[in-house]
């Protein structure tokens, strides 16, 4: 009821405002890294493992996307991430030695579900859930769980859900580092002093709202948009277009920035609104000149960049900073513009936010 929406229009932007506190609640309690967070046989099960197989579907499998960049980079364990309805009907090579992981909001998705059970009767017998509802089926059926504590998301595009399952998998990333010894104890405690900053990182990212509502009055004309990262800001980009799609119903794809050359640029006129997440990490310079390769084709750019990236606006370049750079855990502050971006975009063209069309919060059945 509007009682509990207090000053927000819809769900969906109360849930986005809520981020900081949803993370400081996932991270509740964090003072080290530790197996035992993610469950009582944890410590057994991450010594024996050699790998990472994740499963999820939609704004899940975005995050099981993201996670595998910090697996692979700082715990040095390979990961395979897998959309659960294609996982579960195709023949793969099992490696009982790997750690399945399920990344689920609700716990109940039938696709999921199906998929991890799948695994196990291939003898994968290591698993592990992230998930935001402690008595669901999914942490019922795994041997070890992490819990978000995002709270209830009633909004059916997933928001605060996925922030929380980035800070919870980067945890595990941390915590699957230690265990290989791949963890000094400086590394430790400046990881955990990072991710201890978020909710104050996150507060300063919510404020750019009102520049993002301008950007959104023109992106409510659109049809279609293309959504551009690298590296790790790759699913971010995916997960910006995906909720553009889910709210707003204007088409839009996301592509890995040095990819465009081999398609999508054949798309690019002055009519295509391309949205590029820009922290200004190792590819900074790569991705400026995917950048003019969109610029000389006519693409109206729409930047988010770090305060220290050099992305100045001019002509066809729209540039929105964001307050600091951020290493590893700026994917989880890129992803904020986004949501507002599809949010108002949303709202601008009148469509049913909270509840879009054709789509559920909860796909329980196949
Ligand atoms: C539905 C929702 C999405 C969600 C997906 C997976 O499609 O609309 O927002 O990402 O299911 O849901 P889960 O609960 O497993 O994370």
């Amino acid at each position: 009821g509007a009682a509990e929406l207090g000053p927000y229009r819809h769900y969906m932007q109360k849930e986005i405002f809520e981020q900081p506190r949803a993370i400081s609640d996932t991270l509740e309690g964090v003072t080290g890294i530790m197996p035992e967070l993610f469950g009582d046989k944890a410590y057994g099960i991450f010594k024996q493992i050699d790998s990472v197989l994740i499963l999820a579907c939609g704004t899940s499998y975005y995050a099981g996307l993201t996670a595998k960049y910090w697996l692979e980079s700082i715990a040095k364990i390979p990961v395979n991430v897998e959309i659960a309805s294609e996982y579960r009907y195709r023949d793969s090579v099992p490696n009982p030695n790997s750690l399945v992981v399920t990344i689920s909001q609700s716990g109940e998705t039938a696709d999921t579900l199906a998929a991890l059970k799948h695994a196990r009767s291939m003898g994968m017998q290591h698993t592990l859930t992230i998930c935001n509802v402690s008595t669901s089926a999914m942490v019922r059926e795994c041997a070890l769980s992490y819990i978000t504590r995002a709270g209830v998301e009633v909004g059916v595009a997933s928001t605060k859900a996925f922030t929380t399952q980035l800070a919870a998998l980067f945890l595990l990333t941390l915590t699957l580092a230690q265990s290989k010894g791949r963890l000094s104890e400086e590394e430790e405690a400046s990881h955990i002093k990072a991710m201890r900053h978020l909710p104050a990182a996150i507060s300063a990212v919510l404020a750019l709202e009102p520049q993002i509502i301008a950007w959104a009055e023109e992106f409510a004309n659109k049809e279609n948009a293309l959504f551009l990262g690298r590296g790790l800001h790759y699913p971010i980009a995916l997960e910006g277009a995906l909720k553009l799609k889910e709210i707003s119903y204007i088409h839009a794809e996301a592509y890995p920035a040095g990819e465009l050359k081999h398609g999508p640029l054949a798309l690019v006129t002055k009519e295509m609104p391309v949205v590029t997440v820009a922290p200004n990490d190792a590819l900074i310079e790569k991705l400026k000149s995917n950048l003019q390769e969109v610029r000389a084709r006519g693409g109206e750019l729409f930047v988010f960049a770090d305060a220290d990236s050099h992305i100045t606006s001019s002509e066809g370049v729209h540039v929105i900073r964001l307050p600091e750079h951020y290493g590893q855990l700026s994917a989880i502050l890129h992803v904020i513009p986004l949501q507002l971006l599809a949010y108002h975009s949303a709202l601008a063209r009148g469509t049913d936010v909270d509840k879009p069309r054709n789509l559920a919060k909860s796909v329980t059945v196949e």
